[in-house]
């Protein structure tokens, strides 16, 4: 345990999580839990179960046994009101970025926040949002282009400001440098992290990037046959003398 976590509570708790698809075991008991304000890290190898654990924890994919709880509300107990306000708190970044490629970056943006106007009112001030949350990722002047005139490493960033709009407590990042350059994945992770100090959100970051996981991890997880395997900083990790671990960080 890693010196003052103790003080902190989680927002998010996952315990003894599995989850099959037909005889193919992919969760088989995986704990974690995300204490407020933190960045951790989820590494594993490709087909692992990272993304669907996420997609578990957003409701997107059922789990088979294990309790999640967010925010204090166990995902198997929730009504539909309280799954509609976990998804303003809880954002999610997908793999790849998953614009509207018919829609401008501002409709891209205001779209979240016409599906969720309880907690957004008739959003009349739609504009000083969008406004702001494009200041956040520094693309002020791209909020009448369209998708297709934007580069790989702009979409990324409309996405995470889509994301932000609606104000979540907590950051579901999956992969968010895959397919980008190096130099445009560190501005991502940059970016990653100033909005994490702006907003005091919690997030969660899967990824394989190395240098992404050493930047902005306050602690890590990996993920090994379907279980937390390892935990720690990225410090304790890389210098791990366990062969699974390792595995992680070579090459
Ligand atoms: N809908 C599905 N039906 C069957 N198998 C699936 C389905 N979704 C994911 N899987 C399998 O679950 C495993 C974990 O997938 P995933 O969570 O996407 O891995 P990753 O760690 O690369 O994100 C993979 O072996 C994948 O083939
Ligand atoms: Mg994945």
């Amino acid at each position: 345990m890693i010196a003052g976590y103790m003080d902190k509570k989680p927002v998010i708790e996952i315990t003894g999580l599995t989850k099959s698809f037909g005889s193919h075991q992919v969760l088989n008991g995986f704990n974690m839990k995300l204490y407020e304000s933190e960045t951790l890290v989820i590494m594993g190898k490709s087909g692992s179960g990272k993304s669907i654990m996420i997609k578990c924890l957003i409701g997107l994919e059922t789990h088979d046994s294990g309790t999640i709880t967010i925010m204090n509300k166990n995902l198997d107990k929730v009504n539909e009101d309280e799954m509609m306000d976990l998804r303003t708190e809880v954002g999610f970044l997908f793999q790849g970025s998953a614009l509207y490629d018919s829609m401008t970056v501002r409709e891209n943006l205001e779209f979240p926040l016409r599906r969720h106007t309880k907690k957004f009112g008739n959003i009349e001030d739609a504009t000083s949002l969008v406004m702001e949350v494009l200041k956040s990722v520094g693309l002020e002047q791209a909020i009448d282009l369209m998708p297709e005139e934007l580069s790989g490493g702009m979409k990324r960033r409309i996405a995470l400001a889509r994301t932000l709009i609606l104000r979540p407590k907590i950051i579901l990042y999956d992969e968010p440098t895959t397919g980008l350059d190096p130099i445009t994945s560190k501005e991502i992770v940059l970016l990653m992290k100033s909005i994490q100090q702006e907003y005091k959100t919690s997030s969660i970051v899967i990824t394989h990037d190395v240098d992404c996981a050493r930047f902005i991890a306050d602690r890590m997880i990996l993920l090994v046959d379907g279980i937390n395997y390892a935990e720690g900083t990225f410090s304790e990790l890389f210098s791990s003398e366990d062969p699974k671990v390792k595995a992680f960080f070579k090459s």
